[in-house]
């Protein structure tokens, strides 16, 4: 089987532009939309195929801003100093501008948490994290902006009651979603031949 041109010059794209969006417009992101998202986000494979994922969609502003308010609490309580020195000012200010407004403002956050009856806790991260990249490779594929973020999952015990998370499921990420406020360019990223190896480390490719 040979590629398909349009589909590869699609996917190229796509995954080329999958950028961390920080500002977003009010327009909705429509159900079918979202839901497409989700499939494609379970089309994701995962250890014997156990599909340990649960996704909690919130779109009341309100509880966005609960989720978005813990995110700002764990920032000005040390994320932010962490962060200092680490990535560049621009960086840092529209980070920040994210965590402390921006992200809250995307209509839709959607939360994945891994379900640890299905999978050992121990073993989740290689499970769950490819249907995470796949919410974000779908939601450009659609348009939209997106973010990867755990910061909101660190202060646990008051997501799981905002959401009202049994014990069994954990947490990772919170991924907002919503219309870009801003066009991003392509991903910048250091060349392939800086992280590849022809056979065996440190010979070039
Ligand atoms: C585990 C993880 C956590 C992240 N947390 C945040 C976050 O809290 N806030 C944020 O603005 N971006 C967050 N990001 C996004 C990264 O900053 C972003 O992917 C990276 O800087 C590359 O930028 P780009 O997506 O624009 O190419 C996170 C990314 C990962 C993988």
């Amino acid at each position: 089987m040979s590629a398909d041109p349009t589909e590869l010059a699609a996917v190229q794209s796509v995954l080329r532009r999958q950028r961390a969006h920080r500002s977003f417009t009010d327009e909705a992101v429509d159900e079918p939309t979202i839901t497409d998202i989700l499939d494609l986000a379970t089309r994701a494979p995962s250890a014997q195929n156990t599909q340990p994922w649960e996704f909690v969609v919130v779109q009341d502003a309100e509880r966005r801003a609960a989720i978005w308010e813990l995110a700002a609490r764990l920032w000005e309580m040390g994320a932010k100093d962490a962060t200092d020195g680490k990535v560049d000012d621009h960086m840092t200010s529209d980070v920040e501008q994210a965590v402390l407004g921006g992200f809250a403002k995307a209509p839709v956050s959607v939360v994945v948490c891994a379900d640890t009856e299905r999978w050992p806790a121990n073993l989740m991260d290689s499970s769950i994290w490819p249907a995470i990249q796949n919410i974000m490779t779908a939601a450009t594929a659609h348009g939209l902006g997106s973010a990867l973020t755990t910061i909101g999952t660190i202060l646990v015990d008051d997501l799981r009651s905002i959401l009202a998370l049994p014990e069994t499921l954990e947490p990772k990420a919170v991924i907002p979603i919503g219309h870009p406020a801003r066009t991003l360019g392509s991903s910048r990223r250091e060349p392939v031949g800086e992280h590849a190896h022809r056979e065996e480390f440190g010979r070039a490719w």
